[in-house]
């Protein structure tokens, strides 16, 4: 596939806005063309307009959901966003262990991809408890995503560490991985049993649960604002009261105010439920 014809960009745009809710930018065949390539290799098509003619046929199983994982990338990376970590280690964790010491914490990654995120998050909750005795007993993450391709990756755990993973200190790697004989490291199983990951699609209505913080960043930036609207609404009925969402400045849309009180932190604006 050398380029995508603009009536073919064209086409894709409406087709995932109005099959997906997804927005893909005017004037940017050239990403989408490298993101689908592989879809294209591993369903064997060979042009958009070949897609586009297959992606609601029976018998094509898993290619609309292809398209949406390769549109919307499945990658994380370890503590991406300082500012979410900071807002959780220094307003979240101690206003809830404030309010209601002991307790066992429910945090929802949503939009978890594969997994860095969400034992990121399971791995700084983890430091808190540690340098606060007392104050949490624990924080367990239910962590989300519509690509079983990324869940699987989630759910095996094992990573490549390298330069660019800043984050990850010489003490966190101690404490928190073990390094695996074949290459690489896998995600010590005390974190591990600290997160669940399971398929959930933000777009339809099943709350999973309840808890005490939300976590989304990097996913709705690519959903119109009805579509970014309805799930903030489903992160809303799933946090308890008083609990908070930390969401990127991209998810968020409207005004949060009605529903949430904004608490300025020095990272950035947490939301807690009224
Ligand atoms: C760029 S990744 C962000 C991962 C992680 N939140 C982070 O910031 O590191 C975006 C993820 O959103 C997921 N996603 C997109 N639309 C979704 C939906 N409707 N329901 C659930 N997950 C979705 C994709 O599968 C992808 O794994």
């Amino acid at each position: 596939m050398e380029t995508i014809k603009t009536s073919d960009y064209q086409a894709l745009q409406i087709y995932l806005r109005d099959a997906c809710g997804i927005l893909l930018r005017d004037g940017a065949p050239d990403l989408a063309r490298r993101r689908l390539r592989p879809v294209l290799d591993n369903h064997q098509l060979a042009s958009i307009q070949d897609l586009l003619g297959r992606l609601d046929r029976p018998g094509r199983s898993g290619l609309k959901e292809a398209v949406i994982d390769a549109i919307t990338m499945s990658e994380s990376r370890w503590f991406r966003e300082a500012s979410v970590f900071s807002m959780l280690g220094d307003q979240v964790l101690p206003d809830i262990a404030g309010r209601d010491p002991g307790k066992r914490v429910a945090i929802w990654s949503a939009a978890c991809s594969n997994g860095q995120e969400s034992y990121s998050i399971a791995m700084a909750a983890s430091e808190f408890t540690e340098q606060n005795s007392g104050s949490l007993v624990e924080a367990r993450v239910l962590a989300t995503d519509t690509s079983r391709s990324a869940l699987e990756v989630a759910r095996r755990a094992h990573y490549e560490l390298g330069p660019e993973d800043t984050d990850i200190t010489p003490l966190r790697k101690e404490r928190f991985f073990r390094s695996i004989e074949k290459g690489g490291w896998q995600v010590s199983p005390d974190i591990r049993a600290l997160v669940e990951f399971r398929e959930l699609n933000l777009l339809q209505r099943t709350l999973p649960g309840k808890f005490d913080v939300v976590i989304c960043q990097n996913a709705l930036v690519y959903y119109s604002a009805q579509k970014r609207k309805a799930i903030l609404g489903r992160f809303h009925a799933a946090l308890n009261p008083g609990g908070y969402l930390i969401a990127g400045s991209s998810e968020l849309t409207g005004d949060m105010t009605e529903l949430y009180e904004p608490i300025a932190c020095p990272s950035g604006t947490a939301y807690r439920k009224k």
